[in-house]
Protein backbone atom coordinates (compact mmCIF):
# COMPACT_ATOMS: atom_id res chain seq x y z
CA UNK A 1 0.00 0.00 0.00
CA UNK A 2 0.89 3.64 -0.78
CA UNK A 3 0.20 6.68 1.22
CA UNK A 4 0.31 10.03 -0.25
CA UNK A 5 -0.20 13.56 1.17
CA UNK A 6 0.52 17.00 -0.05
CA UNK A 7 0.17 20.75 2.32
CA UNK A 8 0.68 24.03 0.99
CA UNK A 9 3.23 26.74 2.05
CA UNK A 10 2.44 30.12 3.61
CA UNK A 11 2.75 33.72 3.85
CA UNK A 12 2.04 35.92 6.76
CA UNK A 13 0.41 38.83 4.78
CA UNK A 14 -0.18 40.89 8.25
CA UNK A 15 0.64 40.60 12.02
CA UNK A 16 4.02 39.21 12.26
CA UNK A 17 5.17 40.29 15.64
CA UNK A 18 1.80 41.83 16.87
CA UNK A 19 0.69 38.44 17.03
CA UNK A 20 2.70 37.48 19.58
CA UNK A 21 1.18 40.56 21.62
CA UNK A 22 -2.20 38.93 21.16
CA UNK A 23 -2.81 41.45 17.95
CA UNK A 24 -4.66 39.75 14.52
CA UNK A 25 -3.31 38.09 11.92
CA UNK A 26 -3.92 37.16 7.87
CA UNK A 27 -1.88 34.39 6.44
CA UNK A 28 -2.50 32.14 3.57
CA UNK A 29 -2.05 29.05 1.75
CA UNK A 30 0.30 29.94 -1.50
CA UNK A 31 0.88 27.53 -4.45
CA UNK A 32 3.77 25.58 -3.42
CA UNK A 33 3.42 22.21 -1.95
CA UNK A 34 5.29 19.87 0.10
CA UNK A 35 4.66 16.17 -1.00
CA UNK A 36 4.59 13.35 1.00
CA UNK A 37 4.66 9.32 -0.11
CA UNK A 38 4.93 6.55 1.81
CA UNK A 39 5.05 2.85 1.30
CA UNK A 40 7.01 -0.17 3.16
CA UNK A 41 10.40 -0.73 2.90
CA UNK A 42 12.00 -2.60 0.48
CA UNK A 43 15.10 -3.54 3.19
CA UNK A 44 14.35 -3.70 6.96
CA UNK A 45 15.45 -0.11 7.43
CA UNK A 46 13.48 2.76 7.07
CA UNK A 47 14.59 5.36 4.68
CA UNK A 48 13.78 9.17 4.04
CA UNK A 49 14.45 10.89 1.06
CA UNK A 50 14.11 14.38 -0.13
CA UNK A 51 15.53 14.32 -4.05
CA UNK A 52 14.81 18.19 -4.67
CA UNK A 53 17.73 19.08 -1.94
CA UNK A 54 19.54 16.03 -1.76
CA UNK A 55 18.96 14.70 1.44
CA UNK A 56 19.06 10.97 2.37
CA UNK A 57 18.72 9.12 5.99
CA UNK A 58 18.19 6.08 7.60
CA UNK A 59 15.69 6.70 10.39
CA UNK A 60 15.46 4.98 14.13
CA UNK A 61 12.08 6.47 14.16
CA UNK A 62 11.86 5.06 18.16
CA UNK A 63 14.56 6.63 18.74
CA UNK A 64 13.70 10.17 17.28
CA UNK A 65 17.46 9.44 15.37
CA UNK A 66 18.98 9.23 12.26
CA UNK A 67 21.97 8.03 10.19
CA UNK A 68 22.77 10.81 7.40
CA UNK A 69 23.33 8.90 4.22
CA UNK A 70 23.62 12.08 2.09
CA UNK A 71 23.10 15.60 2.09
CA UNK A 72 22.24 18.23 4.70
CA UNK A 73 20.22 18.01 7.78
CA UNK A 74 17.09 20.57 7.86
CA UNK A 75 13.63 19.52 8.13
CA UNK A 76 14.13 15.96 9.34
CA UNK A 77 13.53 16.70 13.30
CA UNK A 78 9.69 17.40 11.79
CA UNK A 79 9.49 14.19 10.31
CA UNK A 80 11.05 11.83 13.12
CA UNK A 81 8.74 13.54 15.44
CA UNK A 82 5.68 13.10 13.29
CA UNK A 83 6.87 9.06 13.10
CA UNK A 84 7.56 8.94 16.97
CA UNK A 85 4.24 10.24 17.77
CA UNK A 86 2.12 8.16 14.57
CA UNK A 87 4.11 5.03 13.58
CA UNK A 88 4.40 1.50 14.71
CA UNK A 89 8.12 1.16 13.99
CA UNK A 90 7.67 -0.92 10.81
CA UNK A 91 10.28 0.03 8.01
CA UNK A 92 8.53 1.61 5.39
CA UNK A 93 10.01 4.35 2.70
CA UNK A 94 9.27 8.07 3.10
CA UNK A 95 10.02 10.74 0.30
CA UNK A 96 9.71 14.43 0.41
CA UNK A 97 8.90 16.09 -2.60
CA UNK A 98 8.86 19.91 -2.20
CA UNK A 99 8.60 23.15 -4.72
CA UNK A 100 8.73 24.78 -1.08
CA UNK A 101 12.50 26.13 -0.84
CA UNK A 102 13.64 25.71 2.52
CA UNK A 103 14.48 28.78 4.39
CA UNK A 104 12.25 31.20 2.04
CA UNK A 105 10.46 31.91 5.22
CA UNK A 106 7.24 30.01 3.85
CA UNK A 107 6.76 27.99 6.56
CA UNK A 108 8.20 24.85 4.58
CA UNK A 109 8.37 23.00 8.41
CA UNK A 110 4.05 23.18 8.96
CA UNK A 111 4.19 22.06 5.09
CA UNK A 112 6.41 19.29 5.70
CA UNK A 113 4.84 18.38 8.62
CA UNK A 114 1.04 18.57 7.78
CA UNK A 115 1.84 16.26 4.68
CA UNK A 116 3.73 13.75 6.97
CA UNK A 117 0.85 13.14 9.67
CA UNK A 118 -1.45 13.33 7.03
CA UNK A 119 0.24 10.74 4.71
CA UNK A 120 0.81 8.65 8.16
CA UNK A 121 -2.69 8.80 9.28
CA UNK A 122 -3.86 7.36 6.04
CA UNK A 123 -0.81 4.78 6.06
CA UNK A 124 -2.40 3.30 9.66
CA UNK A 125 -5.46 3.81 8.29
CA UNK A 126 -6.15 6.18 11.37
CA UNK A 127 -9.34 8.57 11.30
CA UNK A 128 -8.71 12.14 11.43
CA UNK A 129 -10.33 15.43 10.41
CA UNK A 130 -8.63 18.92 9.85
CA UNK A 131 -9.10 19.87 12.92
CA UNK A 132 -7.50 17.30 15.01
CA UNK A 133 -4.65 17.72 12.09
CA UNK A 134 -3.96 20.87 12.32
CA UNK A 135 -3.88 20.20 16.27
CA UNK A 136 -1.55 17.44 15.83
CA UNK A 137 0.93 19.85 13.49
CA UNK A 138 1.27 22.24 15.71
CA UNK A 139 2.37 19.59 18.45
CA UNK A 140 4.82 18.03 16.57
CA UNK A 141 5.78 22.05 15.28
CA UNK A 142 5.85 22.74 19.12
CA UNK A 143 7.85 19.57 20.25
CA UNK A 144 11.06 20.68 17.88
CA UNK A 145 10.90 24.67 18.02
CA UNK A 146 9.61 25.06 21.44
CA UNK A 147 7.45 27.86 20.79
CA UNK A 148 5.11 27.79 17.50
CA UNK A 149 2.44 29.83 16.55
CA UNK A 150 -0.52 27.93 15.48
CA UNK A 151 -1.33 29.98 12.26
CA UNK A 152 1.18 27.78 9.91
CA UNK A 153 -0.35 24.56 10.56
CA UNK A 154 -3.53 26.17 10.43
CA UNK A 155 -3.09 27.28 7.08
CA UNK A 156 -0.96 24.65 5.95
CA UNK A 157 -4.09 22.22 6.53
CA UNK A 158 -7.05 24.79 5.78
CA UNK A 159 -5.75 26.68 2.96
CA UNK A 160 -6.93 29.76 1.67
CA UNK A 161 -6.57 33.26 3.45
CA UNK A 162 -7.05 32.98 7.45
CA UNK A 163 -7.96 35.88 9.75
CA UNK A 164 -6.86 35.05 13.65
CA UNK A 165 -8.34 37.44 15.61
CA UNK A 166 -7.65 38.90 18.91
CA UNK A 167 -9.68 36.24 20.46
CA UNK A 168 -7.46 33.73 18.66
CA UNK A 169 -10.32 32.63 17.13
CA UNK A 170 -9.96 31.31 13.45
CA UNK A 171 -12.14 33.07 10.41
CA UNK A 172 -11.45 31.48 6.86
CA UNK A 173 -12.12 34.35 4.30
CA UNK A 174 -14.41 33.73 1.58
CA UNK A 175 -13.10 35.44 -0.86
CA UNK A 176 -11.18 34.64 -4.68
CA UNK A 177 -7.88 36.75 -3.96
CA UNK A 178 -6.18 35.55 -6.95
CA UNK A 179 -3.58 38.88 -7.12
CA UNK A 180 -0.21 37.61 -7.75
CA UNK A 181 2.76 38.18 -5.43
CA UNK A 182 6.72 37.46 -5.56
CA UNK A 183 8.16 36.57 -2.79
CA UNK A 184 11.91 37.33 -2.39
CA UNK A 185 14.15 35.39 0.16
CA UNK A 186 17.57 36.79 2.01
CA UNK A 187 20.63 34.33 2.39
CA UNK A 188 20.09 34.75 6.19
CA UNK A 189 17.80 32.61 7.46
CA UNK A 190 15.91 34.94 10.53
CA UNK A 191 16.01 33.69 14.15
CA UNK A 192 12.45 33.60 15.24
CA UNK A 193 13.07 33.36 18.72
CA UNK A 194 15.66 35.82 18.73
CA UNK A 195 13.72 38.30 17.30
CA UNK A 196 10.68 37.73 19.09
CA UNK A 197 13.09 38.28 22.01
CA UNK A 198 14.54 41.45 20.96
CA UNK A 199 10.96 42.90 19.75
CA UNK A 200 10.43 42.25 23.52
CA UNK A 201 13.39 43.95 24.81
CA UNK A 202 13.05 47.07 22.81
CA UNK A 203 9.41 47.23 23.64
CA UNK A 204 10.67 46.79 27.66
CA UNK A 205 12.58 49.36 27.24
CA UNK A 206 10.14 52.00 25.19
CA UNK A 207 6.68 51.10 26.38
CA UNK A 208 5.06 54.26 25.56
CA UNK A 209 6.20 54.21 22.06
CA UNK A 210 6.36 50.69 21.17
CA UNK A 211 3.37 49.45 22.97
CA UNK A 212 0.64 51.65 20.95
CA UNK A 213 2.55 50.87 17.78
CA UNK A 214 1.36 47.02 18.83
CA UNK A 215 -1.91 48.30 18.98
CA UNK A 216 -1.75 50.45 15.56
CA UNK A 217 -0.26 46.96 13.69
CA UNK A 218 -3.73 44.93 15.00
CA UNK A 219 -5.45 47.92 14.04
CA UNK A 220 -4.16 47.76 10.58
CA UNK A 221 -4.60 43.74 10.07
CA UNK A 222 -8.48 44.90 11.29
CA UNK A 223 -8.66 47.65 7.75
CA UNK A 224 -6.80 44.91 5.71
CA UNK A 225 -9.25 42.32 6.86
CA UNK A 226 -11.71 44.77 5.13
CA UNK A 227 -9.92 45.15 2.30
CA UNK A 228 -9.58 41.80 1.61
CA UNK A 229 -13.36 40.78 1.90
CA UNK A 230 -13.63 43.79 -0.53
CA UNK A 231 -10.59 42.66 -2.92
CA UNK A 232 -9.43 45.81 -2.76
CA UNK A 233 -5.87 45.16 -4.05
CA UNK A 234 -4.51 49.22 -3.94
CA UNK A 235 -5.57 49.71 -0.20
CA UNK A 236 -3.83 46.18 0.60
CA UNK A 237 -0.45 47.62 -0.96
CA UNK A 238 -1.13 50.46 1.01
CA UNK A 239 -1.29 49.06 4.14
CA UNK A 240 1.44 46.64 3.68
CA UNK A 241 3.68 49.58 3.16
CA UNK A 242 2.28 51.06 6.72
CA UNK A 243 3.41 47.89 8.10
CA UNK A 244 6.45 47.50 6.52
CA UNK A 245 7.30 51.10 8.82
CA UNK A 246 6.02 49.23 11.78
CA UNK A 247 8.26 46.41 11.65
CA UNK A 248 11.12 48.99 10.80
CA UNK A 249 10.29 50.19 14.02
CA UNK A 250 10.32 47.12 16.05
CA UNK A 251 13.64 46.71 14.43
CA UNK A 252 13.20 43.29 12.41
CA UNK A 253 13.88 44.71 8.87
CA UNK A 254 17.70 44.80 7.79
CA UNK A 255 19.33 46.13 4.56
CA UNK A 256 18.79 43.42 2.61
CA UNK A 257 14.81 42.92 3.07
CA UNK A 258 14.51 47.02 3.02
CA UNK A 259 16.89 47.08 -0.21
CA UNK A 260 14.46 44.57 -1.87
CA UNK A 261 11.29 45.82 -0.60
CA UNK A 262 11.96 49.61 -1.96
CA UNK A 263 12.80 47.67 -5.16
CA UNK A 264 9.68 46.12 -5.72
CA UNK A 265 7.85 49.27 -5.07
CA UNK A 266 10.06 50.90 -7.65
CA UNK A 267 9.34 48.12 -10.11
CA UNK A 268 5.59 48.33 -9.98
CA UNK A 269 4.81 46.79 -6.83
CA UNK A 270 1.44 47.99 -5.10
CA UNK A 271 2.68 46.68 -1.47
CA UNK A 272 5.78 44.94 -0.31
CA UNK A 273 6.87 44.55 3.50
CA UNK A 274 9.03 41.62 5.20
CA UNK A 275 7.31 38.89 5.96
CA UNK A 276 7.77 36.50 8.86
CA UNK A 277 10.36 36.81 12.06
CA UNK A 278 12.85 39.18 9.95
CA UNK A 279 16.08 39.64 10.90
CA UNK A 280 17.27 37.82 7.16
CA UNK A 281 13.93 35.41 6.22
CA UNK A 282 11.68 37.20 2.92
CA UNK A 283 9.58 40.32 1.80
CA UNK A 284 6.63 39.78 0.14
CA UNK A 285 5.70 42.34 -2.73
CA UNK A 286 1.78 42.67 -4.21
CA UNK A 287 2.43 42.85 -7.67
CA UNK A 288 -0.28 42.69 -10.45
CA UNK A 289 0.44 43.17 -13.88
CA UNK A 290 4.42 43.92 -12.71
CA UNK A 291 5.13 40.13 -11.80
CA UNK A 292 7.95 40.07 -14.34
CA UNK A 293 9.33 43.38 -13.66
CA UNK A 294 9.72 43.10 -9.77
CA UNK A 295 10.90 39.56 -9.69
CA UNK A 296 13.43 40.60 -11.59
CA UNK A 297 14.19 44.12 -9.68
CA UNK A 298 14.22 41.97 -6.75
CA UNK A 299 16.48 38.75 -8.63
CA UNK A 300 19.73 37.63 -7.46
CA UNK A 301 20.84 34.08 -7.54
CA UNK A 302 17.28 32.96 -7.76
CA UNK A 303 15.99 34.21 -4.66
CA UNK A 304 12.47 34.49 -5.52
CA UNK A 305 9.41 32.97 -5.83
CA UNK A 306 6.32 33.86 -7.70
CA UNK A 307 3.05 32.74 -5.99
CA UNK A 308 -0.68 33.53 -5.77
CA UNK A 309 -2.67 31.90 -2.44
CA UNK A 310 -4.49 28.91 -2.76
CA UNK A 311 -7.46 27.47 -1.17
CA UNK A 312 -6.43 24.15 -1.57
CA UNK A 313 -5.58 22.95 1.85
CA UNK A 314 -3.84 19.14 3.00
CA UNK A 315 -5.25 16.64 0.27
CA UNK A 316 -4.07 12.74 0.55
CA UNK A 317 -4.90 9.34 -0.45
CA UNK A 318 -4.40 5.70 -0.76
CA UNK A 319 -3.21 3.31 -3.52
CA UNK A 320 -3.98 -0.45 -3.10
C1 LIG B 1 7.07 34.33 12.58
O1 LIG B 1 6.76 33.71 11.34
C2 LIG B 1 5.92 35.13 13.09
C3 LIG B 1 6.15 35.77 14.45
O2 LIG B 1 4.99 36.56 14.72
C4 LIG B 1 6.34 34.75 15.54
C5 LIG B 1 5.10 33.92 15.85
O3 LIG B 1 3.96 34.38 15.60
O4 LIG B 1 5.28 32.80 16.38
C6 LIG B 1 7.34 36.69 14.44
Amino acid sequence: MIAKASAPAKTILFGEHSVVYGEPAIAGAVNKRAYVTIKPSESDATIFRAPDIGFEAELITPQRKYILLKGKPGIIRYILESLYRVHDHTPIDITLNSNVPIGSGLGSSAAVTVATLAALYRYHNIRFNKQSLAHDAHMVEQAVQGVASPLDTLVSTYGGLVYLSRNKKVEHFNVKFNAPFVVGYTTKHGNTGKMVKDVRNRRDRNPKIINPVITAMGNLTNYAKQAVLKEDYDKIGELMNINHGFLDVLGVNTLELSRMVYNAREAGAIGAKTTGAGGGGSIIALCPGKVDEVAKAIDHDDNILKVKFTRKGVSSRVFK
